[in-house]
């Protein structure tokens, strides 16, 4: 019987590189996780095959439904929330109970985490190390796969202006601040095999980033060779850039809980001085080949 993989937050960004990967492996039986009814109808017409449940990790007993006679769950943290932190333990604790039911097919917790969970001043990063130390002492069998600031962020709106004279890109931060990039494709790559090779990754904890530090201008010109552009750069003030990562993050510029806004506007502020770092080495270790540069992704979005 094909084993069940559990995918949270399936109708984002990683999940939309990574559900490709296994979606057609008959070993598998996929349970992809959305919390809004257009991402259910959404995933419903465009993976047939899988059950899409809706589901709001805020809630044990959805944690607990979402993980009945599941094998594996790959756990995927909605972004930028104060309650990220209770999503984990939540889910965590739901993995413990499901283990220990009788006749349990329980066997592997991956937790797509994020670069440098030990940063303090960084919120996001900040409630993930609360779910990997629970994670840590739970006694599952656990992978960690820690992914850096994502090459694709910016490449959607500079590809929309491929036919534009000269592209702008806005830029949230300094551009001066130096950043590992991770592209999704190659982090959905190696997320794939550690869920297909299970046991070889127990108890590891993997940073994933494709390239080494590169300074956000080097990021945007190498998009721009991939484009054939010369890209002009243009930096937001920091009021701009919190109103613009609200919007596209919570659909208004100004409104919301402040709740939410404090962990964007610690992020602008922190990558105004200081970048995210890592090496590629465990990556290319994974994958069987180099970390794709800001251009390879580029010009992946370019052909579609
Ligand atoms: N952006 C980056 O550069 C970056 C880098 C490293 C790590 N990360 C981390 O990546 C994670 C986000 O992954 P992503 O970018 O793939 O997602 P995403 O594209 O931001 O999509 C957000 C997902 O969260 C789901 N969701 C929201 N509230 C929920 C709730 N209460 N219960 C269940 N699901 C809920 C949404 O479901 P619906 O569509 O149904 O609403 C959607 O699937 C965050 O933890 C972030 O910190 C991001």
């Amino acid at each position: 019987m094909a084993e069940l993989i559990v995918l949270t937050c399936a109708s984002g960004k990683q999940c939309s590189h990574l559900i490709p990967l296994l979606y057609d492996e008959p070993k598998y039986k996929l349970r992809l996780v959305v919390n809004s009814d257009a991402s259910s109808e959404r995933l419903q017409k465009q993976y047939p095959k899988a059950e899409v449940v809706q589901a709001n990790l805020d809630f044990p007993q959805d944690c607990a439904r979402i993980l009945e006679g599941a094998t594996v769950i790959y756990y995927i943290g909605p972004p930028l929330t104060w309650k990220e932190t209770y999503y984990g333990i939540n889910i965590v604790d739901a993995a413990i109970t499901e283990s220990q039911k009788q006749g349990s097919k329980f066997a592997h917790f991956v937790f797509s985490s994020v670069l440098h969970p030990e940063l303090t001043k960084l919120l996001n990063h900040d409630r993930k190390r609360y779910v990997e130390e629970h994670l840590t002492e739970s006694m599952l069998p656990y992978t960690i796969l820690q992914p850096s600031h994502f090459t694709d962020n910016a490449i959607g709106q500079l590809v929309a202006q491929k036919d534009a004279e000269r592209p702008v890109f806005r830029a949230a931060h300094s551009v001066q601040t130096l950043f590992s990039f991770t592209s999704l494709h190659d982090y959905a790559e190696a997320s794939a095999k550690v869920i297909q090779e299970r046991s070889k990754h127990f108890y590891a904890t993997y940073q994933l980033v494709s390239t080494m530090p590169l300074k956000y201008t080097e990021y945007i010109k190498s998009i721009g060779e991939a484009m054939g552009k010369e890209i002009e750069i243009q930096e937001m003030s920091f009021d701009e850039a919190v109103g613009t990562f609200s919007e596209r993050m919570f659909g208004s510029r100004d409104g919301g809980p402040q709740f939410l806004r404090d962990a964007i506007e610690r992020l602008v502020l922190y990558y105004n001085h200081r970048g995210l770092y890592s090496n590629p080495n465990i990556l290319e270790w994974l994958i069987g080949r180099t970390g794709s540069s800001p251009a390879d992704v580029a010009r992946h979005y370019l052909k579609q």
